[in-house]
Parts: C-alpha cells; sequence; structure tokens
C-alpha cells in the first residue's frame, strides 16, 4: 500500500513527538511492506512567524490533497496576545472546518500497568473503555452571530450555540456505528433541561436511534455526566455530544486513565481524516525530550485503522506501547514508584524495539 500523509508538527512538544510517530509508522512500513510518503507543512505559530497567518493556504492545500493528516499541536505564549483571528488555535478550527471534519473520536481507554498513575482509585478505574464522539464543526465554537460589540457603559461579548438536524443526525450516525463495534450502548449528552439547542439534539438522536434497536441509547444532562464520570466511568461506552460538551468532557474522560498525554484522536468527515493527541503543545516543557509521545503513536495507530484500514497494523503498535508499559518506561507524566524514566525519544526508542520483536 502506498499513503501520502501531510504532516503537521505545529508547535511546542508537537516539533518533538511528531517526529517519533513517524519513525513509528516507517518501521511498520517496512515491516508490512508499505510505502508512507510524508510531505511537512507549517501551522499554528510557526506558520505565523513564517507567513503571518496561522494556516497558509499552501498548508491546506497539502492537506486536502493527502490521504491523511498527522497534526502534533498549536500554540504557546509568544502568540497569546495577537488578536483572535490570527492566533494559533484559529488554525485547529479552520482545519476541522475546510476538511468537513465533523466527528472527532476521542478514545480513553486505561493501559493496565498505568493504573497507579490515575489520580482517581484503581477499582473506579480498571478496564474503563470510553470513547468520546465529539460533534466538531458547529455549535458554539462556529455559530452565528458572534462577535464583541460596544455598548452604553461598556462592551457585550456573544457566541450562539446552533445546531441542525443535519449536523445531529450524521454525527448520532457516527456514535451509533462505533457503539455496534464495541459494547452497544450510546450515552447523549445534552442540557435539554435548559437549551433549546439540546431539545433538538435529542429529539435528532432518538430518531436516528431507530434504526439501530441493536443498541442502547441513554441520555444524560452533561453536568450530570461530568459528576459521573468520576464517579463510576465504567457505565459509558460510547459518549455522543456537542463541540463544547465535547471538548470539556474528553478532558475529563483522558484524565481518567492517568496521562492526557498518552491518549489520542480521529477527526473524521467525508474526505480526508485528521489524527493528533489530544494534549496541547506543553511550551513549558518543550524541546527538552521530556514530552510523552504515546498520545501520537497511538494517533498514528488510529490513522492506519480509520485511514487505510490496516487494522492488524494498528494492533501492532497498541500491542508495543501496551509492552513498553509492562517493561516499566515511563516519561514524566506518567512516572511512579520502581518505574524507569525515559525521554521522548528513548520511549519511542523501546516501543520499535518492542515493534521489531512483536
Ligand atoms: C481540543 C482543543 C481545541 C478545541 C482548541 C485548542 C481550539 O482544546 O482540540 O480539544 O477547543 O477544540
Ligand atoms: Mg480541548
Amino acid at each position: 500500500m502506498k499513503k501520502r500523509i501531510t504532516v503537521l508538527s505545529g508547535d511546542g512538544i508537537g516539533r518533538e513527538i511528531v517526529p517519533q510517530a513517524i519513525r513509528v509508522l516507517e518501521s511498520i512500513g517496512q515491516t508490512f511492506g508499505h510505502q508512507f510518503e510524508f510531505q511537512h507543512a507549517q501551522i499554528g505559530g510557526e506558520a505565523i512567524d513564517a507567513t503571518g497567518y496561522p494556516l497558509p493556504p499552501e498548508t491546506l492545500e497539502r492537506a486536502k490533497s493527502a490521504d491523511a493528516v498527522l497534526l502534533g499541536a498549536v500554540g504557546g505564549p509568544k502568540w497569546e496576545g495577537l488578536e483572535y483571528e490570527r492566533r494559533p488555535e484559529r488554525a485547529l478550527l479552520g482545519i476541522r472546518e475546510q476538511l468537513g471534519l465533523f466527528a472527532n473520536l476521542r478514545p480513553a481507554k486505561i493501559y493496565s500497568p498505568l493504573i497507579g498513575a490515575s489520580t482517581l482509585k484503581p477499582e473506579v478505574i480498571e478496564g474503563i473503555d470510553v470513547l468520546v464522539v465529539r460533534e466538531l464543526t458547529g455549535g458554539i465554537y462556529f455559530g452565528k452571530p458572534k462577535g464583541i460589540e460596544a455598548t452604553a457603559t461598556g462592551h457585550r461579548g456573544f457566541n450562539t450555540e446552533v445546531y441542525t438536524t443535519e449536523e445531529i443526525r450524521r454525527i448520532a450516525e457516527v456514535a451509533f456505528q462505533a457503539a455496534r463495534k464495541r459494547r452497544k450502548l450510546v450515552t447523549s449528552i445534552d442540557k435539554a433541561n435548559v437549551l433549546e439547542s439540546s431539545e433538538l439534539w435529542r429529539r435528532e438522536v432518538i430518531a436516528v436511534h431507530k434504526h439501530y434497536p441493536d443498541v442502547e441509547l441513554r441520555h444524560m444532562y452533561v453536568d450530570n455526566c461530568a459528576m459521573q464520570l468520576v464517579r463510576y466511568p465504567k457505565q459509558f461506552d460510547v459518549i455522543v455530544t456537542t463541540n463544547m460538551f465535547g471538548d470539556i468532557l474528553s478532558d475529563e474522560a483522558a484524565m481518567l486513565t492517568g496521562s492526557i498525554g498518552m491518549l489520542p484522536s480521529a477527526s473524521v468527515g467525508s474526505t480526508v481524516g485528521m489524527y493528533e493527541p489530544i494534549h496541547g503543545s506543553a511550551p513549558d516543557i518543550a524541546g527538552k525530550n521530556l514530552a510523552n509521545p504515546i498520545g501520537t503513536i497511538a494517533s498514528a495507530a488510529m490513522m492506519l485503522v480509520y485511514a487505510f484500514d490496516l487494522t492488524k497494523e494498528a494492533s501492532v503498535i497498541e500491542e508495543a506501547i501496551k509492552k513498553t508499559l509492562e517493561q516499566g518506561y515511563r516519561t514524566k507524566d506518567i512516572e511512579s514508584l520502581g518505574t524507569t524514566l525515559v525521554g521522548t525519544k528513548e520511549m519511542t526508542d523501546h516501543i520499535l524495539q518492542n515493534l521489531s520483536n512483536g
């Protein structure tokens, strides 16, 4: 198989972790006889420095023409003072919108050697396996009107939470389809006791559910969900929710597993998909070989599954990650007593070693 991957390392630790994921993909390519071609492009702060724009047209073109996009992270203190439209984060929203990536899949699964790294009790988190399906191109992130305007006494800032039937139905489809391959339970998260957009959300999710009688559907208010995730996370299989609620709940779900540095994501829609760790650019540890590369390596594994249908290859990566953790190697974020502290590059060295022995 021959595939073209557009690589957007971005800022901060993105520049350290993405090359590690590329090493893993190259090793998989060699073992299984696939050819992965990597084409780099600038995004976020580095793109602002080079061109003045966080998402230059050339980057977008390269993303659109690829078979898949691998992204690191964007942002940092250097660009925080910029006006809103010029900030690195806008590049993420822009590329999601332009590629039509309406479904963001964020699995939170516990690796058993890491149970001790969670802040929650082992009996609460043992065996959790949650998939957050976050709507990614609608809701309050994109709704209009939005802005800041002057009033007689100061200013008025506003955004609009808006969802259409089509937007809700297509994300619900993704959730039910995913649940079919898992434990067949979808929990839809909304705030239907207060918001009209949530009332419609619930109504449409129920309508789509009629086509999935084999999947159980539950509804939960977002505040309750935030509580239930730390109280009894094992009750969840697939969580489907809006852009804003999904942003918040996926961070919470991630932390159940010990470190946000471990978790991958896939953003998919009608065309090319984008794969990235769910953590940010972590400027405080950037350039020190401290970052955990596993979230990005696992994102590359998700790419193999969702973009290229290479499930065997992906599970080989998953196994190598697991084995490396079992051997006791830890980056700083997941270090605990009796483990061996390693850097970004060394963690990948061990994963590569386990790949070739696996
Ligand atoms: C995420 C991030 C982004 C979001 C930011 C950086 C724009 O928090 O991917 O979860 O809010 O979607
Ligand atoms: Mg977020």
